[in-house]
């Protein structure tokens, strides 16, 4: 039976965890599928409350006595910090050995891209999830004076490349793509850069089938937006990842439609939509709960129900051709309007 933990966190992340909660318990019913749903109250008001982000035994609980994390968003301006997110986003990301940071993004209508022209197509983004710029190693020395020198080491390990490009090529073969792109910024960074190279080389001997192909990460921004279709599988580091994730997501619909999954394969998993806590609209119930949403997929797909996972993305198709949507897809439906749409169209998919 999975055990599933269920951490809203902050702003819109409280009101779209709310509908993903809807589909995934209509889900599990139509699936027969045993899940057992655990509520976190992990966020900016228990920091500003209790002074706590997390704990060690919270870790603890999460990692081994749950199967999967489905986490809204965290950040709040009344923590100006971020302390509580990089302790339990980044905390998990860690401490979990969550290496995957799979990121897929799907144009399905030409419509609903800013891009002139665009036709539809996929493209899967595999950004390292444990290491890069995000390790906090570095420091600040002569901190506020005229003379503050500030460090964020850039780390890359043999190990935390090797896995990530792995996983990238992995993916490639079984779903039948035909290339990867390496993206990074070699150019001026050698070391980390250097190293990228050689293990994406190497991996990519071992997949002969499939062409590799390696983009400066300026370069490849530019080409997103000109020509997204030629990418289908994107590795990148953390930092690369995490930019030319929201890229991806913006030019096939937006950032309220694009799902991740944090994974260790074979381990734990969390599940997370790509966009933040959003301030500006929090509380509104305007938030688009779709990326949420397509998060439930990714984790019924995760738990080996790829016919859940469909029915999300054909729901997700359904809900933009009959504009039942937020507004960002030029609906006029609440938050939770287009939970409950969608738990109806689930219902009558499985009725069929
Ligand atoms: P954001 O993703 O929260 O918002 C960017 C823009 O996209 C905003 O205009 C917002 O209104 C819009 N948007 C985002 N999600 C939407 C949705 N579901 N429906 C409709 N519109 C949506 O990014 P930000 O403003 O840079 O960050 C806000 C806070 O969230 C910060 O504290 C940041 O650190 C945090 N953050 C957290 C996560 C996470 O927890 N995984 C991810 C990104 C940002
Ligand atoms: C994301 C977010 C996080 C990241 C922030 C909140 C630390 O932007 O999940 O994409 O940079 O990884
Ligand atoms: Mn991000």
């Amino acid at each position: 039976m999975p055990r599933i933990a269920l951490i809203p966190g902050d702003g819109i992340g409280i009101e779209v965890v709310r509908e993903a909660r809807r589909v995934l318990e209509c889900l599990a019913a139509r699936e027969s599928l045993d899940i057992e749903l655990t509520d976190w109250d992990l966020g900016a008001e228990r920091f500003l409350r209790d002074g706590v982000t997390i704990t060690d035994e919270e870790f603890r609980v999460l990692d081994e006595e749950h199967d999967a994390v489905l986490l809204g968003a965290l950040g709040d301006p009344r923590v100006p910090t971020n302390q509580h997110a990089k302790d339990i986003l980044l905390g998990m990301r860690f401490r979990l050995d969550l290496y995957v940071n799979y990121r897929p993004s799907t144009l399905l209508f030409p419509e609903l891209s800013p891009l002139r022209d665009a036709k539809p197509f996929r493209i899967d983004i595999f950004r390292e999830n444990t290491e890069g710029e995000y390790t906090g190693i570095g420091g600040s020395f002569k901190t506020g004076t005229p003379d503050e020198i500030a460090l964020e080491e850039n780390v890359a390990t043999r190990k935390g490349v090797e896995r990530i490009v792995r996983a990238a090529f992995d993916f490639a073969h079984k779903q039948g793509r035909s290339r990867v792109t390496l993206v990074d910024k070699s150019n001026a960074m050698r070391h980390v850069g250097g190293l990228w190279r050689r293990v994406f080389a190497e991996v990519a001997e071992e997949y002969s089938g499939i062409e590799t192909d390696a983009m400066y990460v300026d370069a490849m921004a530019m080409d997103l937006v000109r020509r997204p279709e030629r990418y289908e599988v994107v590795v990148a580091g953390n930092l690369f990842g995490d930019i030319v994730s929201d890229l991806a997501a913006e030019v096939t619909g937006g950032l309220g439609m694009a799902p991740s999954a944090n994974v260790h394969p074979g381990k734990n998993a969390l599940f997370e939509p790509v966009h933040g806590s959003a301030p500006d609209i929090a509380g509104q119930g305007v938030a688009n709960p779709l990326g949420a949403i397509r998060c439930v997929g990714l984790l019924f797909e995760h738990f080996g129900h790829p016919t859940a996972a469909r029915h999300i993305e054909d729901g997700v198709r359904a809900s933009f051709a009959s504009r039942d949507t937020t507004q960002d897809l030029g609906g006029t439906l609440t938050t939770e309007e287009v939970g409950r749409w969608f738990v109806d169209y689930l219902e009558k998919a499985y009725s069929a």
